[in-house]
């Protein structure tokens, strides 16, 4: 048996020239911890699911629906995500949903996406929460098999909506437990706290099912403290507004807890003004877990590595970074250690490539 890789050390990170960066950013391996399925519809996808399934869209064209997308903040991308799910009504439309994500999700060296999926948009216009899980579920064990990529699913509970309504969704989902492996909590932000769900989570937690949340995205540093102390979860999903609290990111690095970052989102949502601006270098500085996720991609004009080629080109971040950023989000995946172990070693041998073409 051959001895495993090494970590690159500091001075063959440091010898990879910036030119190599867009390379690397592509080729190292991934995980992808943020991703919503349903922002994952391409308008072309929409047109064409709104015509098999006889559905009317309010948009003339696939055009005229991709002009739509300029966003002001969270509540106003929801309101045309929504509409676009709204396409979706079979086992096969959620399947094809998943499989377009999955094989891009492929090509950009994704070897691992834990999925979120937001059932109440769909039960709540009559499509069984088992047609959703069914669809979506043979998409991953079809990527397992024929791609090489490894995925499960994330359930997301509404915000907006009642926590009695959470728990109601919990019941329809329990005979399909083995279906997925967590749950979520997403959807507008402020004025919803993590709080309002602590029933249904202590369930969920008693269920053996992993826990996240959505906080700090547009809501306060309180919300992400809540989602740790009251919700229990493992990831904080967004998380950049943690900065605003020194003992709240004293605390996050501490604990080690995982931030998935999302930067295009951040921008499209108006929660930055530029890429420049983004914290993601400062989170880094600070010691937090940072990973780089897409969010809605569809929506937000690029998957996982348009996200990680954008954030670079903008920000003075190096191959050091990358691989920081790379084996985070393998580490914060909620996978065995062996599977983990296994890609971290695939990440090192891809960036020690790198560095010894680069010494050559
Ligand atoms: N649902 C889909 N994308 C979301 C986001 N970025 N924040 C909250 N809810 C979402
Ligand atoms: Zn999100």
């Amino acid at each position: 048996m051959t001895a495993p890789t090494p970590a690159p050390t500091p001075a063959q990170l440091a010898a990879i020239p910036a030119e190599r960066l867009p390379a690397l950013l592509q080729a190292m391996p991934k995980a992808e911890l943020h991703l919503h399925i349903e922002g994952s519809l391409e308008p072309e996808r929409i047109f064409a699911l709104a015509q098999r399934n006889g559905v009317s869209l309010p948009y003339a064209s696939v055009e005229a629906l991709r002009a739509a997308y300029a966003f002001t903040d969270l509540q106003s991308f929801l309101d045309i995500y929504y509409a676009g799910a709204s396409v979706l009504l079979t086992e096969q439309d959620f399947h094809d949903m998943a499989w377009d994500y999955l094989l891009k999700a492929q090509a950009d060296h994704v070897v691992h996406v834990e999925m979120f999926f937001d059932p109440q948009t769909h039960t709540a216009r009559g499509v069984p929460f088992e047609v959703v899980v069914r669809g979506l579920k043979s998409a991953c064990d079809r990527a397992e098999r024929e791609l090489g990529v490894s995925a499960a699913l994330i359930m997301c509970f509404l915000r907006h909506l009642s926590e009695d309504e959470a728990l109601q969704t919990l019941d329809e989902a329990l005979p399909f437990r083995e279906l997925f492996i967590g749950v979520g909590l997403d959807s507008s932000e402020r004025g919803h706290p993590p709080e309002k769900f602590a029933r249904v989570f202590a369930r969920c937690r008693d269920l053996g099912l992993h826990l996240v949340a959505h906080a700090g995205e547009e809501g306060p540093p309180a919300y992400i403290e809540s989602a740790l102390d009251v919700l229990r979860v493992e990831r904080i999903d967004h998380g950049v507004r943690c900065l605003e609290d020194a003992a709240l990111v004293a605390r996050l690095a501490r604990e080690g807890v995982p931030l998935t970052v999302c930067p295009l989102s951040n921008v499209k949502l108006c929660v930055f003004p530029d890429l420049a601006q983004h914290n993601l270098p400062a989170l880094l500085a600070a010691g937090l877990k940072v990973t780089v996720n897409s969010d809605d991609p569809a929506y937000f004009g690029g998957y996982v590595n348009q996200n990680y080629l954008a954030i670079f080109a903008a920000l003075p971040l190096g191959a050091a970074a990358a691989y920081t950023l790379a084996r985070n989000s393998l580490e914060a995946s909620f996978v065995s250690e062996a599977r983990k172990a296994e890609w971290v070693e695939g990440l090192n041998r891809v960036f020690r490539g790198f560095a010894q073409a680069s010494a050559s």
